[in-house]
């Protein structure tokens, strides 16, 4: 990213800044001794993510056979790493749930789309030798973050972009690339400040061009295929004029038919992720 852009989003005073609850999650799950019971100590701190917690934990998403009515309960029965990924996302979602200023974009669409590529990643990882298929959950609810973000603080910019995908014909991604100020570049720009992982910097600056992320490049191709995967099954927003042409990226080794599987995977998951987050986020 150019200085110029740094410079521009350095003056925007309220750029969000890492909510509180996710950093504290983010670090404690970093030290050896993280334990269930400090995951829940933090939780508890915070009584908007306890509730959805709850709320998601009973809902049909995860279908309970018992009432799960603690943190605790909600911890022992989902996993650790589970409750681990849904408070991370909560915290974000509930960032940005405003009213986007704009016909085109809505946030509870593009955080439906966000869950879906999260869930999507978390799939497509499990069947890449080496990578961590929670990371990659966090990493997909992130990739699309500087879209909000342009919505919020580069109205201006946004419209210009808009104006340029109907006038040229080209998709919003190409049309951002045109005039120099891309989401993936905005939103690897606040995972930075916020300092998040290495990892999920470069995931969301590449993930429209995972060749480009270096040692991350399977990371980074896992969200690209993710995203693919989510726009053509039409969960949540999933852009202007965009194409739906599967790609595979080679660098992760998979054939068609292990593609094709997952795809039907999160094709069953679709209505539970639009029924139980749809409920919750926004
Ligand atoms: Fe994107
Ligand atoms: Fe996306």
């Amino acid at each position: 990213m150019s200085l110029i852009i740094a410079k521009r989003l350095d003056q925007v005073d309220d750029l969000p800044t890492v909510p509180h609850t996710m950093q504290r999650v983010l670090s404690e799950i970093e030290q050896v001794s993280s334990s269930a019971m400090s995951l829940q100590a933090i939780i508890e701190q915070d009584p908007v993510i306890t509730a959805k917690i709850l709320k998601i934990a009973n809902s049909s998403y995860y279908s309970p056979i018992k009432e799960i009515s603690s943190v605790a309960r909600a911890i022992v029965t989902m996993g650790f790493l589970e409750i681990r990924d849904l408070v991370i996302s909560f915290s974000l979602i509930g960032l940005f749930c405003e009213d986007l200023g704009f016909a085109e974009f809505n946030s509870k669409k593009l955080w439906l789309h966000a869950i879906a590529v999260g869930v999507g990643s978390r799939m497509i990882a499990k069947e890449v030798h080496g990578l961590d298929s929670d990371d990659l959950f966090t990493a997909g609810i992130l990739h699309d973050l500087g879209r909000l973000v342009y919505c919020l603080y580069f109205k201006e910019e946004l419209h210009q972009v808009l104006a340029e995908a109907r006038n040229s014909g080209v998709g919003l991604n190409q049309a951002e690339e045109t005039l120099g100020l891309t989401h993936a570049s905005i939103g690897a720009y606040l995972a930075l400040r916020w300092k998040l992982s290495d990892i999920l910097v470069a995931v969301i600056r590449y993930h429209h061009h995972p060749q480009e992320a270096g040692e991350f490049v399977q990371a980074a191709a896992v969200v690209n295929l993710a995203d693919a995967l989510a726009k053509q099954l039409r969960i949540g927003w999933s852009g202007l004029s965009e194409a739906t042409r599967i790609i595979i990226p080679k660098v992760l080794g998979l054939d068609v038919q292990k593609v094709e599987q997952i795809a039907q995977q999160l094709q069953e998951e679709k209505n539970r992720i639009i029924d139980s987050w749809g409920d919750i986020i926004c």
